[in-house]
């Protein structure tokens, strides 16, 4: 199989961090581009943690740009009690060695998509206003994108609110863009995240691997789980983002179902809700295909193969 080549849209954020690490030196993956957005912290803090991430690891060559500081519509939220102050406590990176591309982010997706040939997967771990944005600007650009693989929503619980996600809840109109664009959407919401919890065997196998990115991942791992434990009584913390990268790496990792993914932007106790017909209750065509089931062992074994290509 080829490389598949992406955009890949964060906001580092410690899970971010390893999708980052995972995307870097893989061989079934081709990095074009990091564009960063406000999200689990302010923009400076994510597009900063983005360069930070690149530059410890050795991440060279691939344009780095800040996007969109504040969502479309609702007042700017953080995650700060998961990810902490900084986006990324429990590792203490040195001044990156690399600088933002000066185009805005939005600049770089729009140019970069209407460029190339359209076989360009768009990997979104973050709020989707970057995505939305650059839809609005050139709404042509949605031919142009392969398909979009996101981690973002739930078919069950919410984890920012009872019903909502963090990345949608964060700019739920921008996810209301994406989700009614009409570009192939690949879904890992939390129902298929929390089956990615890092607990301590994962801990200790990666401990093994014995780089610069094991020793990244077990850093902002001891912060993140503890965070875990306290606020959701987990083994560890859910490894959301990188599940993205999981799925394009062996799209058998993850049992998908395609549904209808409708976005809340009205209920007073539900706003930034997916709402995903699991039973196509609507007739609706389904517009993504929504992790259902994890392949726990093969996830881990992808993550510790991606790991294993750093020095
Ligand atoms: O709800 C989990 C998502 O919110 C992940 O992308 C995490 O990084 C935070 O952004
Ligand atoms: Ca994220």
């Amino acid at each position: 199989m080829g490389k598949e080549k992406i955009i890949l849209d964060v906001d580092p954020g410690s899970d971010d961090a390893i999708a980052i690490a995972v995307a870097g030196r893989h061989p079934r993956i081709e990095l074009l581009a990091i564009t960063a957005v406000a999200g689990n912290q302010t923009l400076g803090k994510t597009a900063k943690n983005a360069l930070k991430v690149c530059s410890h690891l050795g991440i060279t060559g691939v344009p780095i740009a800040a996007g969109m500081s504040h969502p479309l519509v609702r007042e700017p939220i953080t995650a700060a009690n998961v990810h902490g102050e900084s986006g990324l406590d429990g590792v203490e990176l040195e001044e990156p060695k690399l600088d933002l591309d000066p185009r805005h982010a939005v600049d770089l997706i729009v140019e970069m998509l209407s460029s190339l040939s359209g076989d360009i997967n768009f990997v979104a771990t973050a709020p989707l206003t970057n995505l939305a944005v650059a839809l609005r600007k050139k709404p042509g650009i949605a031919k142009k994108i392969k398909r979009i693989v996101m981690m973002g929503g739930s078919y069950g619980l919410g984890n920012i609110t009872p019903a909502a996600e963090f990345n949608i809840y964060a700019d739920p109109e921008a996810a209301h863009i994406v989700f009614s664009s009409g570009v192939p959407i690949v879904m890992m919401g939390l129902d298929l995240t929390h089956q990615a919890v890092v607990t301590q065997d994962v801990i200790k196998r990666v401990e093994c691997i014995d780089n610069e990115a094991s020793r990244l991942f077990v850093g902002l791992m001891g912060f993140y789980s503890t965070r875990y434990r306290e606020r959701f009584g987990f083994d560890g913390a859910p490894l959301h983002d990188p599940t993205t990268l999981a799925w394009l790496i062996d799209p058998s990792i993850v049992e998908t179902k395609a549904m209808h993914v409708d976005v809340e932007l009205r209920g007073e106790h539900t706003y930034g809700r997916t709402v995903c017909d699991y039973w196509c209750a609507l007739g609706k065509l389904p517009n993504a295909d929504v992790g259902v089931r994890l392949e726990v062992e093969r996830f881990w074994d992808a993550i510790c193969e991606a790991l294993s290509f750093y020095s």
